[in-house]
Parts: structure tokens; sequence; C-alpha cells
């Protein structure tokens, strides 16, 4: 496999609101190869966004706070960065794509203009014909059919599906290396949603742009992805090829979130498993594993006892007393 692009090491970040203190990351640790499309899942609050917005330093700027770590891209520390220089790796190497498109374009400008405004911003040197060109040549990238008639359209007046390629195109505008996906299908319907992870694959191998993609769906990961990070309260308890955490989940919440998916090769009959409880809220610093109180495998230290990331085999690893003992035991 190539280099890192992107590193992530030892990061932690804690919100502040109304007096009340959310440890929303924990100390995660991870790589993002070169032209990777690099999965991130877990349930609702287990700091997937926090992720990506620590990367793109889009923290609220009195309430978040990095309490250590290291996001290194090219060599350097994005989190050392002076704003100036941060703000031409925002969108030119690292871009954003949100969940909803239709808060996150500006609703009075037709989609062409805050393309070519973006394309703009980093390349002043383009002629205006120049510019006009670089867009219809985004849109049609992003499989926006008519793109000289689309581009004078307002965000409003455009579908759920053609607004998430508009606002890929955007994130696009800049050549980026690197492209965080945040949920980005979630609000479309089942037809849209292929088409466009279709598409993002597409960008990955034709713009060799390596990709986060942020979700709380599985089957989003098994069909797009080629390796996934497991996170639970603001820690990653398993990484894996996408083929082994499918095949051979080693963490127990895992395990769970696989039995609580429909499957093409479960026996019919066989009913799908909640996974009992909720994590939890995250305002306390945690002494043991997160997920012990819902762990069916739990044993005395899990609650006592952070447990360390330890790895199965190349490329898999987990963080999970029952596997530390099984190994020790091996
Ligand atoms: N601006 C903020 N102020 C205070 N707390 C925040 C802020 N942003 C996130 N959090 C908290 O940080 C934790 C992680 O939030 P995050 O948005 O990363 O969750 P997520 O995994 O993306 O969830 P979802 O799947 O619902 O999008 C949550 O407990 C959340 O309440
Ligand atoms: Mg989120």
């Amino acid at each position: 496999m190539k280099d890192p692009i992107l590193s992530v090491e030892n990061l932690a970040v804690s919100f502040t609101t109304w007096g009340t203190h959310t440890y929303a990351l924990r100390g995660i640790n991870f790589d993002l190869k070169e032209g990777e499309i690099l999965g991130i899942v877990g349930e609702s609050g287990c700091g997937k966004s926090v992720t990506a917005k620590s990367i793109m330093r889009l923290l609220p700027p009195h309430t978040g706070l990095i309490e250590h770590g290291q996001i290194l891209y090219r060599e350097q520390n994005l989190l050392n960065l002076p704003e100036p220089l941060m703000q031409a790796v925002r969108g030119k190497e690292i871009a954003m794509i949100f969940q909803d498109p239709l808060t996150s374009l500006n609703p009075t400008k037709r989609i062409g203009a805050q393309i070519s405004e973006s394309v703009f911003l980093h390349h002043p040197e383009l002629r205006k014909s120049d510019i006009e060109a670089k867009v219809i040549e985004l849109l049609r990238l992003v499989g926006i059919a008519h793109p000289e008639e689309r581009l004078r359209a307002y965000p409003h007046t455009l579908s759920g599906g053609i607004r998430q390629r508009a606002m890929i195109a955007l994130a696009m505008a800049c050549d980026p290396k690197i492209l965080l996906a945040d949920e980005p299908t979630t609000a479309l319907d089942v037809t849209t949603q292929a088409q466009i992870l279709e598409l993002l694959k597409h960008i990955a191998i034709t713009q060799k742009t390596s990709i986060i993609l942020i979700t709380h769906d599985l089957s989003v990961v098994a069909g797009l992805c080629d390796r996934v990070l497991v996170m639970y309260a603001g820690k990653i308890v398993e990484e894996a090829s996408v083929n082994e955490l499918f095949y051979q989940p080693r963490h127990p919440y895992t395990q769970r979130l696989l039995h609580s998916i429909p499957r093409i090769d479960t026996p019919c009959g066989i009913p799908l498993i909640p996974i009992q409880g909720r994590p939890p809220t995250l305002q306390h610093r945690t002494q043991g594993c997160a997920f012990a109180p819902r762990c069916h495998k739990a044993m005395n230290i899990c609650p006592l006892q952070e447990p360390f990331i330890s790895d199965i085999s190349p490329g898999h690893r987990v963080s999970c007393w029952q596997q530390i003992k099984d190994a020790s035991n091996e």
C-alpha cells in the first residue's frame, strides 16, 4: 500500500458549553493513504464529524479545544499552521462536502457563480472565460447534464441529487488531494445515493483524490471503501480492510453493528439484533472501555481500565481486552 498522505496522531478534542464539558475525541490515531477511500463508521455522537472538522480546522473557536495531538499533512502539523496558510490548505489541498447541500450552498447565488468564486480564490491568474470553462468541466465531472445551462441555476431549483453533485463540484473546484465527505448521501433516496457513491469512486480513481467517507451506514462502506475505522465514544475501536471488517470483525461493538443490519447472505427468518443500551454522554473522562456497559463479552477489567490497541494482523487493529486476552493465550 502507498504512503500516508494524512496522519492523525493522538488527537483529543473537547467542547465547553455553558460550563459542561464534552470529551468528543479521546486520542485517535489513523493514516489516510494516497488514493484510498477510508470509511469512518459509528453511532450518532461518536465523533465522526468532529474528526473531519478538526482536520479542516473548523471547530467553533471559543467552545472547541484541541487538547492534544497532531494532524500531519505533507510533513506539517496542520494544527500549528497560521490561519492564512490554513486558508490555502482548505479547498485547495483538503476539501469537505457536507451532509445537507441546501444549507451548505449559498441560496442567493447561482451554482456556477459559487463554483467560479472558489476557482478564482485559488487561481486569481485565470481569465473569466477559463474559469467558466473550468466550471463547466467540473459540472461535467460530477455528471450534471447540460452544464452550460445548469450553472445559471439557483440551488433551490435543483433536485437533492443534483444539489449534492453541485456540492461535490464545488469541493473539487481546486483539485484537492483529500476530500472529506461527511454523510454525503444520508438525505438522498437509495437510487440517488448509489449514483453519488459511484461518483465519489469515479473521482477517487480519475482525479487520484484520497477520500474519507463518514457514514453511519455500513452498506455504504461495504460498497465503496478500501479500509474502515469503527468509532465508539470518541475512540477508534477497530481498524481493518473492508473485507476483514465484514468477514472477521473482532471488536464486540463491530460484531453487534454487523448483526444489526440486514445482509444478503443471512438465512431467512434470522431476526436482526439491536444493540441494547445507549452510548455514554462523553461528559466525563471514562476510566475503562466505554463500550463495557453494553458489551456481551465484558470481563472484570473492562470497566476499570482502557484497553490498548493491539494488532490482529497486518492492517487490522482492535482495542478490546478480550482480544488482548485471546492473543496472550495463543
Ligand atoms: N459545537 C459543538 N459544541 C458542543 N458539543 C459538540 C459540538 N460539536 C459536536 N459536539 C459533541 O461532540 C460529540 C461528537 O459529535 P459529532 O458531531 O462528531 O458526532 P457524529 O459522530 O458526527 O454524529 P452524527 O452521526 O449524529 O453526525 C457529540 O457528543 C456532540 O454533542
Ligand atoms: Mg456527524
